[in-house]
Parts: structure tokens; C-alpha cells; sequence
């Protein structure tokens, strides 16, 4: 028993989630590889018994890479698990956002895999206003620091909004999934 865990990421948010889940799938004694989709090639998701890919979301969209992955191993993901989550500020805000499952990942799903994924993750991000990563993330920072001043949310300090219960739960799901095989 193989797993991949595979991420697309911008400012870093989804490594992050990938590395808790590829280390608690570990910890559940299955063999785990982690890799930045960049530097992933075509045919490697072939040797997993379990791929799980993970993309930040930016202007409602996967990372290109990450997509890619998807759509080149279509065939090769049929035959296997696979499990998707995405990190992104609508889950932050579920209730009053709630695009985030349909969007980024029901949506996902029906466009590039053949069989539907065996779990899907929506996690949420990080918001942190001493972070430094050029004009389209001050954009976006500045539209949550409004938000979360609506909310009564201090914007002056960083916010942790990933679940690491709930990202950890997540992983243990999927290594029960190989385990009960
Ligand atoms: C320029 C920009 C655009 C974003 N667009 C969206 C969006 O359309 N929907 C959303 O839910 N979150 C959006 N976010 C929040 C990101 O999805 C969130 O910060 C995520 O954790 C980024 O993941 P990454 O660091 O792995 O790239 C955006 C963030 C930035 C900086």
C-alpha cells in the first residue's frame, strides 16, 4: 500500500495542509510520498494505491499544475482512490460563502475524474496581515480585513482558520479506507 499526497499551492496555505495529512496517513503505517505538483512527472501516480491532490484556491480557481495532474492521469486516477481537498477563504465562512463545495470541489471532480473521488476536503486559510506577497494578495487581504471587521474580528492579528482536528480526521478517514481493503 502506496499513498501520494500532492499539492498546488501559491502562498504556501495547502503545502501546509498536505504535509499534517501525508504525516498522519504515515503515522498510520502506510507509505506516503508527498510532493509539490510541480515537481511531479506524468506517470508517477501510476505506483499509488492512494493519490490525494490539494490546490489554494485564487479568483475561484485550482493552481494550473494541479489541474493538469488531474486531466493527464485521468485514466490512471480511475483505477484508484483519490481524494481531493482544496484551502480557501470561503471555507473560512461557510455559512455566509458557501460556493466552496460545489465550486472548487464537486465541480472539479465531475470535470476531471471518471469515478467520483472517494473524499473530499474543504479546509480553510490563513489570514495574516503581516504576510508579504505582492499587490494580488494585499487585494484580496484587504476585502477579508473588511470582512472580519463586519464580524468583530480583530484583522490586526493573524487568524488560523484550518481545522487540524478536522484535517486530521480527514487523513485517518483515508488510511481506513487502504487499511480495510
Ligand atoms: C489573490 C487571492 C485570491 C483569492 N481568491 C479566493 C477565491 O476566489 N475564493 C476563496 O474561497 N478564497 C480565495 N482566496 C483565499 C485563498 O484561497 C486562501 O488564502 C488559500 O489558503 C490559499 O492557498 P495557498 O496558500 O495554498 O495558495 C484568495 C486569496 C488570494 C490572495
Amino acid at each position: 500500500m502506496k499513498g501520494l499526497v500532492v499539492y498546488g499551492t501559491r502562498y504556501g496555505t495547502a503545502a501546509e495542509i498536505a504535509e499534517e495529512i501525508a504525516k498522519v496517513i504515515r503515522e498510520e503505517g502506510i507509505e506516503v510520498d508527498l510532493l509539490d505538483v510541480k515537481s511531479v512527472k506524468d506517470s508517477d501516480v501510476s505506483l499509488y494505491d492512494l493519490v490525494v491532490v490539494g490546490s489554494g484556491i485564487k479568483m475561484g480557481k485550482w493552481t494550473k499544475q494541479s489541474l493538469k495532474l488531474l486531466k493527464k492521469n485521468k485514466e490512471a486516477l480511475a483505477n484508484r482512490k483519490v481524494a481531493l481537498f482544496v484551502s480557501c477563504g470561503s471555507a473560512n465562512e461557510e455559512k455566509t460563502r458557501p460556493e466552496g463545495q460545489e465550486k472548487y470541489l464537486d465541480e472539479v471532480a465531475q470535470k476531471n475524474l471518471i469515478n467520483p473521488p472517494v473524499a473530499t476536503g474543504l479546509f480553510g486559510s490563513v489570514y495574516d496581515p503581516e504576510a508579504k506577497h505582492g499587490f494580488m494578495y494585499n487585494f484580496y487581504m484587504r476585502f477579508a480585513k473588511k470582512e472580519m471587521e463586519k464580524q468583530g474580528i480583530d484583522p490586526n492579528i493573524r487568524h488560523d482558520y484550518r481545522d487540524w482536528d478536522e484535517i486530521r480526521s480527514w487523513a485517518r478517514g483515508l488510511a481506513d479506507l487502504l487499511k480495510n481493503e
